[in-house]
This record gives structure tokens, sequence and C-alpha cells, in this order.
């Protein structure tokens, strides 16, 4: 066979295994896996590289309103290029539906969004109005489009479904089997420390940490679980920040509940002191739920290394360190009204490879799983996310040794800040493949707007 590209002489690395070989990729897939392979109209020498699959992003706010209606910084050109420059080969934001929407909307709206993105995209569908008509012919429509993940709210008054709501979306969820994903925050308890900070005029950045307590996100992480448990439904915890959270997860996980679950870089990288840095420094670092502590860290670590979180995602939730973004209600905003989320989409693998794999926290196959297969075949995008023949030739080939100090321009997206500012890390991805065309290489972006496409994703396989 005449490949289109040989990649060749690198250490291949997959979820299951690492090993050295050449890739043959034909027609935008793999084609051939070999000691070594001839020919390639392109052969790229990945000689002391690392081949492994692309990464696959599942959790983004791109060109996305808020619920209170404040626009991500990131569009689908933009997000995706920053994506694509921090190794992943696809991505799933989400599909926001606020009250009052069809759902067919919302998707016809995103649909055209997304056409800008260089990298192949889906959506989680963000369900905010579970309507008779949403539930029984919106929902369902979208699934059999191949949007086969829905995500819920248990916190923001404008989000939060409620219980009831949950069991509604989660019994509709597992009739289709779609993967219901939920941001787990008790919303009262949330409240009521607002208001009582409130009332003693503590509104600087550094409450909103306090306004969030670890018990808010456990709570409502056992509730979630049991809910779903009612229905036996699977489910799916995003952004994992707690020590008490992750224990719940783990339990139950080994008791056997159908349930998967993600930590953030933000949550192993930063605390809550990063919110009271001076002036109105920490709104950089305002996102839900709230940073932590320097021993919930090494906690979170260890649930990584051993296996109960699938995924490290980054939470991309961009707002600008200005009028457009964190501070829409003004500079000197109270934290409940400051834009909550930080951008980390070009950051997320490679902090995860330094501080993982070369810090001997984690695996290379470990590192795999948690930045691409894990999420391939939790959300059901069955042709990515693995090195083997007949897959996608989504590949990123990274120089593990290579030390680079994070900057906010390095992150090819459209902040004016990244919260991992100067933080020296280990390891880049130099190559990026999206369907075997190469989207970026050592440094350039190679793609053009718009040749992402998007991906019809299979039900939930537990
Ligand atoms: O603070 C965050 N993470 N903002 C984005 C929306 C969400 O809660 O996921
Ligand atoms: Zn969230
Ligand atoms: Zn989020």
């Amino acid at each position: 066979m005449q490949f289109d590209t040989v990649i060749h002489g690198g250490t291949i690395a997959t979820a299951d295994y690492v090993t050295r070989g050449d890739i043959g990729i034909k027609d935008g897939r793999i084609a051939a896996l070999a000691e070594t392979l001839p020919g390639g109209d392109r052969r790229i020498d990945a000689g002391g590289r690392i081949v492994m699959p692309g990464g696959i992003e599942a959790h983004a706010h791109i060109a996305q309103e808020s619920s209170s209606g404040v626009m991500s910084a990131d569009d689908y050109l933009s997000g995706s290029i920053s994506a694509a420059f921090g190794g992943n080969s696809s991505f799933i934001p989400f599909a926001a539906q606020h009250r009052g929407q069809s759902v067919d909307e919302v998707i016809a709206t995103y649909d055209a969004r997304a056409a800008r993105s260089v990298i192949d995209y889906s959506y989680h569908l963000i369900i905010s109005d579970p309507a008779p008509e949403v539930l029984e012919d919106q929902l369902p429509r979208a699934f059999a489009r191949g949007i086969t993940s829905f995500k819920v709210f248990m916190t923001y008054d404008l989000m939060n479904l409620g219980d009831g709501g949950m069991l509604d979306i989660l019994s509709v969820a597992r009739e289709h089997g779609a993967i219901t994903m939920v941001h787990a925050e008790n919303n009262d308890m949330v409240k009521w420390m607002n208001k009582r900070l409130a009332a003693k005029g503590l509104t600087a950045p550094k409450y909103h940490a306090i306004s969030r307590p670890e018990l808010a996100e456990e709570e409502a992480i056992n509730r979630a679980i049991q809910l779903a448990k009612l229905v036996d439904a699977p489910l799916f915890i995003v952004h994992v920040s707690t020590a008490g959270g992750a224990e719940i997860v783990r339990r139950e996980k080994f008791n056997g509940a159908k349930l998967f679950a993600e930590t953030c870089p933000q949550y192993l990288a930063l605390t809550r002191d990063d919110l009271d840095r001076p002036g109105m420094e920490g709104a950089k670092y305002i996102c839900s739920p709230p940073l932590r502590d320097h021993a919930t860290q090494d906690v979170l670590w260890h649930h990584i290394a051993q296996g109960t979180f699938e995924s490290v995602s980054s939470d991309h939730a961009p707002y600008r360190f200005d009028e457009t973004g964190k501070f829409l209600n003004g500079f000197d905003a109270p934290y409940p009204k400051i834009s909550n989320g930080m951008p980390g989409i070009a950051a997320r693998l490679p902090y995860l490879f330094s501080e993982g794999v070369a810090k001997g926290r984690i695996t290379l196959e470990q590192f795999v799983a948690l930045s691409s297969t894990n999420a391939a075949k939790t959300f059901g995008c069955d042709t990515k996310g693995r090195i083997a023949p007949g897959m996608d030739a989504d590949i990123a080939i990274w120089d593990p040794e290579a030390q680079v100090t994070v900057t906010a321009a390095d992150q090819h997206d459209n902040m004016d800040y990244t919260p991992f500012e100067g933080m020296e890390l280990t390891g880049k991805p130099e190559i990026v493949m999206n369907r075997g065309a190469v989207i970026v290489e050592n440094g350039t972006l190679m793609a053009q707007e718009g040749q992402g496409r998007f991906v019809a994703r299979q039900p939930v396989d537990l």
C-alpha cells in the first residue's frame, strides 16, 4: 500500500501499551502499524518522540453564552486553534439550552458556530428547561443525530433543575443510551453562604471560595449519584474538586455504580490563595467549583493515579480580564457578579504530561487514557482516541524533553491571561494531526478554518 504519511521510528503510546514502531496513514485513517513501514508521500521522523492519540477535550465552553448572558471569549475558530496547539485533535464543547429555548434551535445555532472549527467536534447538550416537548421530542431527536450526552446543573439559579428535573433528564438519557453529565454543587448552601457574606460586606474575590464550601460539592455529588441509581442511569460527574467528592466517586464505582468522573488541571495546580492576589487580580481565578488547597491537590493526584477519574479535562471557560468578560458587571463587582471560569484548553495536556508523566505520578499509558482514550469510550467517539488500524489518524507527536514556560501568548486563544502563566513544564506537542492532516507543526498552525467535522457519537457503552 502507498501511504499518504508514515510516522517513522517513534515511541507509540496507547492506553494499553508503549512500543517502538511505524504508523502508516491513508485517506485520513490509520492503515497499518508495524516495526517498520516503507514509503509514504510524507515521512515524519519521530525518533526520540512519543506518538500518541490526539487529545480529546471533553469539557470546554466555546462560543457559549453563560446563564448570565456572557459570551465566552473563544469562538470555534480560536477555541479549536488553542485546543490544537495544546495537542488536541478533537473536542466536545457544550451547546447550551437556556430557559425557553428549543433544543432544535440550540443545535442549529451551534452548528453555525462550530462550522469555523479547525478540529473535529461534537457537543454535549446543556439542558436548563426540561419541558415535556424537550423530554419527549427534542432530546430524542438530538440523540438520533449523534449527540449522546446531556449536561445538567445542580447550581446557578437559572440552570439548576432540582432533583425532579434531574430525574426526568436521567430517565430520558437512560432510555436512549445517553450519558448525563452533572455540575454538582448544592445551590441552597451556596446561596445561603452568599447572603451571610454579603451581609458582612465580604465580597472580594477570595470570598468566592468560602461561599462554595467542599460540603456543597460533596453533598451534591452524593445526591446526583443516588438520583442516577434510582433510575439506573449512567452519570458523569464533571470537574470534581474535593477529596470528599473524589472519595464518594471511588466508593460508588467500587460498589458498581454506572459512574464516570473527571477533574481539571486548575484543581491540581492552583489554590484558593490565588483568589487573594492583590487588587482584583483574584478574579482571574474565580471558577466553580472553586480552587481548594494543597492537601486536596495531593488527594486528587492519588485518585488520578488510582483510576477514580476517566479524564482530566480543562473546563475551558474563557472570560477576559476586562469589561467583556470577568468585569461585565463593573471592575469592582462583588464576587457573585464576576464571570465564573478560567481558560486552559491549551495548557491541559502539557500540564498533565509534565506534572503527571515527567514527575512520575502517572504512567504514559495513563496519560493517554486520561487525555484521549477514555473520553472517546465514555462519549461514544468510536473512531477516535486509539492508535489502531481503521481509526481516524488523530495523532499527536510529543517531544517529551522540551522545556516550556507557559505564557498567555502561547495559548493561541482569545484570552488576555492564562492562570498557568510562568509555569515551567517538561514536554510539548510538536505535531498534531486530525484525520491525517497536520494541523499544527512546530508552533505553526497548518489547518484551515472550517476543516473540522461534526462527529456523530454512539450511545454510551457501559
Ligand atoms: O466556573 C466555571 N467552571 N464556569 C463554567 C461553567 C461551569 O460551571 O462549568
Ligand atoms: Zn460546571
Ligand atoms: Zn464547565
